[in-house]
């Protein structure tokens, strides 16, 4: 077997996981999100769900991936060996394969508007009615679609390629610090647009009506999908960390970023889209319909927006590379293929898939499973049930399954101090693993799967014998150790 790679630095690491936790989600996603419900209210409860769960669920992940020096399926393997936990990794990897699938054709279309952008096609943008009749042209073209997605599926296959210090470490060095400056540069821009303010008004003025109980679900998903848990992204990134270095600080930096980047982002995009007397609420077209006829009435126009897509290419680059990562460790580890190997034909084999998620927009748009196109059923599967149902077990596993004296040696490694000085921090944080984490994510999966919104009340009743069913499981699972 090869000999396992791992970050030069913790820094590195940090730099890696961020650019993997900093992707659509965090500059596509985030902004129409909070925009829709609430501005400040939502970012408020957004950052408790963030600290309550994302980082105690990112810590799990890491550990996880650090202890065993493997993969998700190679992780559960070492750990528990039961199949059972070894399908939960499986599903981890299947979610690489079917999340990377549709993102890169997102992440293809930010490509091609840099190129849009670079030929002045935005200057003639009067309003969001021509730039959105102007989008649905591109995707509706199957050269233009499919050609940038496998454009950027190239690119990610040729990072991890490379492999962990040389492609993915490296690559992240180059990547974030871009995009970091760029993302100043256009806050800059747009807090300084006459009207700028009244985007600021927004998103920090906390409109406490429109929270409801949706919004904290939905804030409770993105934290998820943000900080690429509940698949073992952040496993496999943990799994080249050595055992020298401090996990909690580690999480906490890399949930810092996120959450920073996120709402720079929402300043830049919301500062520009109200100076310009646009519709902060436009929903997920806000990047590729509102964005450019903002762009368009800028002075220098076409330069925020070249500028404006490098940066979500990048971002969407860096997530990207995770995903085929975990594809790849498992190959590697698991199948003892070479990594050169295992990049090339699984990176064509998500390009594969993806084509049909690239069709979605145009001749495969009436085709439906499920009463879905391909790309929302991909999304859907991916977004709704396999990350929260891998970020449940996940929680469980770390705080229930996996003896806790072992789970206190490993976390001990290279934190020795502050566990130390703060038991109660160690404490905390199993709490949270073992009560908070499961139950909150348990609610925002049956809602995913929509059985929440037709009979709220009626699901309600029904929670109390869904808790016991879980804590029944537990204890089976327990005994069989
Ligand atoms: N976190 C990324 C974003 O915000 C997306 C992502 C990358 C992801 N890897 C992941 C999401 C793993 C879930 C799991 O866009």
């Amino acid at each position: 077997m090869e000999k396992r790679e791992h970050w030069g630095s913790k820094f590195g690491f940090i730099l890696a996981a961020a650019g993997s936790a900093i992707g659509l989600g965090n500059i596509w996603k985030f902004p129409y999100i909070a925009g829709e419900n609430g501005g400040a209210a939502f970012v408020f409860i957004y950052l408790i769900c963030i600290a309550l769960i994302g980082l105690p669920v990112l810590m799990a992940e890491v550990l996880m991936g650090r202890t065993t020096q493997r993969n998700p399926v190679g992780a559960f393997k070492k750990l528990s060996g039961k199949p059972f936990w070894v399908a939960v990794g499986s599903l981890g990897v299947i979610a690489g394969f079917v999340i990377l699938s549709f993102y890169t054709v997102i992440a293809g279309w930010s490509i091609g508007y840099i190129v849009e952008a670079l030929k002045g096609s935005f200057s003639q943008f009067s309003d969001p009615a021509v730039s959105s009749a102007y989008f649905e042209a591109r995707v509706g073209d199957v050269n233009w679609i499919v050609g940038y997605h496998t454009l950027f599926s190239i690119l990610t296959m040729w990072v991890v390629y490379a492999g962990i210090n040389k492609g993915i470490e490296q690559g992240s060095k180059i990547m974030m610090p871009i995009l970091f400056f760029l993302l100043i540069i256009l806050v800059i821009r747009g807090i300084t647009l006459p009207g700028a303010e009244k985007g600021l008004n927004f998103l920090w003025s906390p409109d406490w009506s429109k929270i409801t109980g949706q919004s904290v679900l939905i804030a409770l998903g993105h934290a998820f999908f943000t900080i690429s848990l509940g698949m073992g992204a952040m496993m496999t990134y943990g799994s080249y960390l050595s055992e020298k270095d401090h996990i909690p600080s580690a999480a906490l930096q890399i949930v810092f970023l996120d959450t920073l980047i996120a709402l720079l982002a929402g300043i830049a995009i919301f500062s520009s889209v109200f100076a310009m007397g646009q519709d902060p609420a436009a929903g997920p077209g806000l990047i590729f319909h509102t964005l450019p006829v903002v762009f368009a009435k800028m002075p220098g126009g076409a330069i925020w927006a070249v500028l404006f897509f490098l940066l979500l290419t990048l971002a969407a680059l860096t997530s990207a590379i995770s995903l085929l990562e975990v594809v790849v460790a498992y190959f590697v580890d698991e199948r003892r293929w070479k990594r050169h190997n295992a990049v090339l034909v699984f990176g064509c084999i998500v390009l594969l898939i993806g084509i049909p998620s690239a069709l979605s927009f145009n001749v495969m748009k009436e085709v439906h499973f499920f009463g879905k196109t391909w790309f929302d059923n991909a999304d859907y599967l991916a977004s709704n049930i396999l990350l929260p149902g891998g970020g449940l077990f996940i929680a469980i596993f770390v705080g229930w399954i996996w003896e806790f004296d072992k789970v206190l040696i490993e976390l001990k490694k290279g934190s020795e101090s502050l566990f130390d000085t703060y038991p109660i921090i160690i404490k905390g944080w199993r709490i949270f693993l073992r009560y908070l984490s499961p139950v909150m994510i348990l609610i925002v999966f049956l809602h995913s799967v929509n059985l929440l919104e037709s009979a709220w009340q009626q699901v309600q009743s029904s929670w109390v014998i869904i808790l016991m069913l879980v804590s029944v499981l537990i204890k089976v699972f327990q005994n069989k150790k």
